[in-house]
C-alpha cells in the first residue's frame, strides 16, 4: 500500500443512516457506520477498551456501542460514555477508537490511509489534501455501477488495466476485435499523482512501431486512460462516454472493482435502462476476460524490481510501479 493516500473504499450508498457495516480493506478489519444525521465514522474494527470488534456493535442514542462492556464512540471515534464509570463521569480524550479520515465525494467514500495505527498520529482531516478525482468528468453525465471481485493483488488488477499489449489477444472477441497487435508509444503523460496514455495499436504490416517521442497527434485522440493514483482509473472512450474503476485493496490476494459507466448519449429513461443494462453484461465479460488470466500471475504483488521482462508498449505499467515507489518514498514526479 502506498501510505498518506486518499483511497475509494466504498461507495456512499452502502451505508445508510443509523447503519454499520463491517468489511476489510488494505488487509485489516475496518466497521463504517452512519450516525442519524447521516455523519459517516469509519474505524478499524476493534474497541480501545478491550479489542473486540465494534462490528458486533449496534447504533444506540446516536453512537456506536460496543457489545462488551457498553463503551459508546462518536462518528469521530471519541468515547462519549463508559457506563460502568456513570453517565456523571466524562470518559477521557485518550479513550477513542481508531477512526480513518473520511470524506465523500462523486458517490464514493474516501479514508485517507496511513499504516499507523496510533490514532493521534493521523493527521486532522481538515489539513490534508483535496480527494483525487477527474478534471475531465462533469456531473452531466450519468452513471451506473456494479462490483466485481477478483483474486489478486491491487497492483496486478491496476497493471491489467494500463496494459495495452494484451487487448487484442485476451480480448479478441470483444473490445479487441480488429484491434492491430503493433502497439505505438503509447504516448503518455505524467502529474504528480496521474498517468495518462493514449492506445494507438495497429496492424503489423511489417512496420516497427513508433517511440513515444515520435508521437505527437496523439492527446488529439479522444479515447484516452487516465490512472490517478492511488486507485482510481478512467477510460475516455469519448466525451460523451466513460468507463472509470475504483480498485479497492480487500487484502494481498483479493481487490474489490467498483466500476461505474458514464454516458450523455441516451436520455430516454427506459432506453437508459437498457443501454446500461446491456453496457454491465458487456463490462462483465470483458472484466472476465482480464481475471482469467490476471488471478494467474506469479508473484501475486508486483514490484520496480522483478523477475519479468517488460517491452516498450509496457510503459504506462513501468510508469506506475516507478510512481508507486516514489510515492512510498515521499517523492513526486516530474511534469513531462
Ligand atoms: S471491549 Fe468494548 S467496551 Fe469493553
Ligand atoms: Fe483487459
Amino acid at each position: 500500500m502506498i501510505p498518506n493516500q486518499w483511497y475509494v473504499i466504498l461507495e456512499s450508498r452502502e451505508i445508510k443512516k443509523n447503519q454499520l457495516k463491517g468489511f476489510t480493506r488494505f488487509g485489516e478489519k475496518i466497521i463504517a457506520w452512519r450516525d442519524n444525521n447521516g455523519t459517516l465514522g469509519v474505524f478499524r474494527d476493534r474497541c480501545p477498551h478491550r479489542g473486540i470488534q465494534l462490528s458486533k456493535g449496534k447504533i444506540k442514542d446516536n453512537r456506536l456501542q460496543c457489545p462488551f462492556h457498553g463503551f459508546e464512540y462518536d462518528t469521530s471515534g471519541q468515547c462519549t460514555l463508559i457506563p460502568a464509570n456513570g453517565k456523571a463521569s466524562q470518559p477521557p480524550a485518550y479513550i477513542r477508537a481508531n477512526a480513518y479520515p473520511v470524506r465523500e465525494a462523486h458517490g464514493f467514500v474516501y479514508v485517507w490511509y496511513t499504516p499507523d495505527p496510533a490514532a493521534a498520529k493521523i493527521p486532522s482531516n481538515e489539513s490534508l489534501p483535496e480527494v483525487p478525482w477527474f478534471d475531465d468528468l462533469d456531473d452531466s453525465l450519468v452513471a451506473s455501477s456494479f462490483t466485481d471481485l477478483w483474486k489478486a493483488h491491487y497492483s496486478r488488477a491496476i497493471e491489467n488495466q494500463l496494459d495495452v499489449v494484451h487487448v487484442p489477444f485476451i480480448h479478441h472477441t470483444t473490445i479487441g476485435r480488429g484491434i492491430g497487435p503493433v502497439v505505438n508509444g503509447p504516448y503518455t503523460k505524467v502529474s504528480n499523482n496521474s498517468i495518462s496514455f493514449w492506445p494507438l495499436n495497429e496492424e503489423d504490416r511489417g512496420q516497427k512501431p513508433l517511440r513515444p517521442d515520435q508521437i505527437e497527434e496523439a492527446p488529439k485522440k479522444s479515447t484516452y486512460i487516465t490512472f490517478i493514483f492511488p486507485n482510481l482509473w478512467q477510460n475516455h472512450i469519448m466525451d460523451s462516454m466513460r468507463i472509470i474503476v475504483a480498485f479497492v485493496p480487500i487484502d494481498d490476494n483479493h481487490t474489490l472493482f467498483y466500476l461505474r459507466t458514464f454516458q450523455k448519449m441516451v436520455k430516454l429513461p427506459l432506453l437508459r435502462d437498457l443501454y446500461f443494462l446491456v453496457t454491465k453484461l458487456f463490462n462483465i465479460i470483458v472484466l472476465g476476460q482480464d481475471r482469467r488470466v490476471v488471478e494467474t500471475h506469479q508473484p501475486q504483488a508486483t514490484s520496480l524490481k522483478m523477475d519479468e521482462h517488460l517491452i516498450a508498449g509496457d510503459h504506462p505499467i513501468i510508469l506506475y510501479r516507478k510512481m508507486r515507489e516514489n510515492l512510498k518514498d515521499g517523492k513526486k514526479m516530474q511534469d513531462k
